[in-house]
């Protein structure tokens, strides 16, 4: 089998390191956590997950006002999360084992705290006033424009200096001050920071709103309906300095062996988001595609967001697919149908996963997803989150019990209420778990390079089932995934729509526990309720 580069054919895992494995009882995550559970995540041995890499969410010191994406020193480490030492460890333990560490990179703002904004705020005639965007009063007094933070609660992008009379311009919290990007000092600094990981052994970045620190130099105002054709927005993806910063961001990279980059580029329109990997291919390695957080579940919503996403990718730029992550509820909850049963909502999550691990493209998990956890219920008084997220940020559950194995003490946010019921400590041996059928399912897709390497079509299959081929022709290996999204039982002729004259196929992965492998009839093939099976032809 061709092995490529890493990061197109292996599953990428998210570590929200804050909820992921305390180490010390103070109810917040730690990067020694991180590194006494990497043989959770890889062994080497199918007993583990089997990931090939992790993306760790930000460690960097912070003062925490949103949750580590406000950064105040961008190369060193925050002390509840540990040292640079145990980042140094971590990298150590985590290649020994095969898998590569990607960190988070966020370019477009510091935090209120960073010292160069400190400095920058100091005064108008600080060096580093033109770190950050500073502007006079718009008529009235009022902001220099109209542009909103991200943040719904927060309002205006803009806040008020009273010692200087100006403001500055924050894309998110007041507490994050955005970057001017129009000053090449940001921008060697900036990359300096890259440089400082890649020496320190990180396989790869994933840029933070990638699409956010080119805006308008003139500030003009966005326009007021964005949904008219020709509308566009002025407080970022502005071309063509959006794609000069990026490109500037792949060369630094490059200059190293073998390291990537991943993007959030959380523009809604795919024709632009794809324009991140470079015209040349010369940007981003990957640019996160989003559209499933989007998805009802229904099957035709899926293959069309698929299909819609093959269509728009440029030639030679590689896919990849994401379900949940922190910012985001988890597909385990965003799919129970609600009706009291957890059983299907779990069922669901299996399908959902198999999807993610069976598409063309590299798969991103985020930590969690391989038992079915659930978002947490965060009642009002423990709300920490600006945005409404602490739900799918709530800890990992490690095993039963208070802490759920995340904590001997209080956690920073509530454990999930099915944390006695979902978690790895009772997954782990049961082969008829969530976590077992993950392992299996990464492990097959490893040895598999069809599922790694392979061409993509979707197969009608009928109404409320999402099925589709994937083939390695030089190998000889097909093989076909059938997913059901209607939750009821159906008896399927593929042997037709797949226009093979094979008669049989091998059973190779069911999302249902108890389901074996053997041989299946293509002309009626039994799929069952809330199920998704891989099947390989002759
Ligand atoms: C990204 C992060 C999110 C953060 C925001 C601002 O969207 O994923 O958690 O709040 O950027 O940095």
């Amino acid at each position: 089998m061709t092995l490529g580069d890493w990061w197109r054919h292996g599953v990428i895992y998210q570590i929200y390191p804050r909820s992921f494995q305390d180490s010390n009882g103070d109810g917040i995550g730690a990067l020694a956590g991180v590194t006494r559970r990497l043989d959770h995540l890889n062994d080497g041995t199918p007993r583990s997950l089997g990931v090939d890499a992790i993306w760790i969410s930000p460690f960097y010191p912070s003062p925490q006002f949103d949750f580590g994406y406000d950064v105040a020193d961008y190369t060193g480490v925050a002390p509840e999360y540990g040292t640079l030492a145990d980042f140094d460890e971590l990298i150590r333990e985590a290649h020994r084992r095969g898998i590569r560490v990607i960190v988070d990179f966020v370019p477009n703002h510091t935090s209120h705290r960073h010292r160069w904004f400190v400095e920058s705020r100091a005064g108008r005639d600080s060096p580093k006033r033109d770190w950050y965007v500073w502007r006079d009063p718009g008529p009235g007094g009022g902001p220099p424009n109209n542009w909103q933070s991200t943040f719904s609660r927060v309002g205006s992008a803009w806040t008020f200096d009273p010692v200087s009379e100006q403001y500055y311009l924050h894309s998110f919290l007041p507490q994050q001050p955005d970057l001017e990007w129009w000053n090449p000092a940001v921008r060697a600094a900036m990359n300096d920071v890259l440089r400082f990981w890649l020496d320190r052994g990180v396989d790869g970045f994933r840029i933070d709103v990638a699409h956010k620190m080119a805006k308008d130099p003139d500030l003009g105002d966005n326009p007021h309906d964005l949904g008219v054709p020709g509308a566009r927005r002025r407080d970022e993806d502005w071309e063509p300095e959006i794609h000069e910063i990026i490109r500037e961001f792949r060369r630094t990279i490059d200059g190293y062996e073998d390291r990537m980059a991943v993007g959030e580029v959380f523009i809604l329109d795919p024709r632009r988001m794809v324009r991140y990997y470079g015209e040349a291919l010369d940007e981003l390695h990957l640019a996160f595609n989003f559209s499933f957080l989007r998805q009802p579940w229904n099957a035709r919503a899926f293959r069309e967001a698929v299909e819609l996403y093959e269509d728009v990718l440029p030639e030679g730029a590689w896919p990849d697919y994401t379900l949940s992550n922190h910012d985001n509820p988890r597909a385990r909850s965003r799919y129970d149908p609600g009706d009291g049963d957890p059983a299907r909502g779990q069922n669901r999550a299996r399908v959902a996963m198999l999807m993610l691990l069976t598409l063309r493209g590299t798969p991103f998990l985020y930590q969690g997803e391989e038992i079915g956890q659930a978002d947490g219920e965060v009642p009002p008084e423990r709300v920490v989150d600006v945005a409404g997220r602490d739900p799918e940020r709530t800890p990992m559950q490690w095993a039963p019990g208070p802490g759920a194995g995340f904590t001997s003490g209080e956690p920073w946010l509530p454990i999930g209420r099915e944390a006695d019921e979902v978690n790895v400590a009772l997954q782990q041996d049961d082969p008829g778990s969530m976590l077992s059928f993950t392992r299996r399912a990464i492990w097959y897709r490893k040895a598999s390079a069809a599922l790694r390497w392979g061409s993509y079509r979707p197969i009608e299959a009928g109404a409320g089932v999402f099925a589709f081929a994937r083939t390695a022709e030089a190998e000889g290996e097909r093989l076909v995934v059938v997913l059901e999204f209607e939750g009821r039982d159906r008896r399927l002729d593929l042997a037709a729509v797949l226009g093979t004259a094979d008669r049989t196929a091998v059973l190779e992965l069911s999302t249902r526990p108890g389901r074996h492998a053997g041989n299946v009839d293509l002309r009626a093939l039994e799929l069952g309720a809330d199920e998704g099976i891989v099947a390989k032809l002759g």
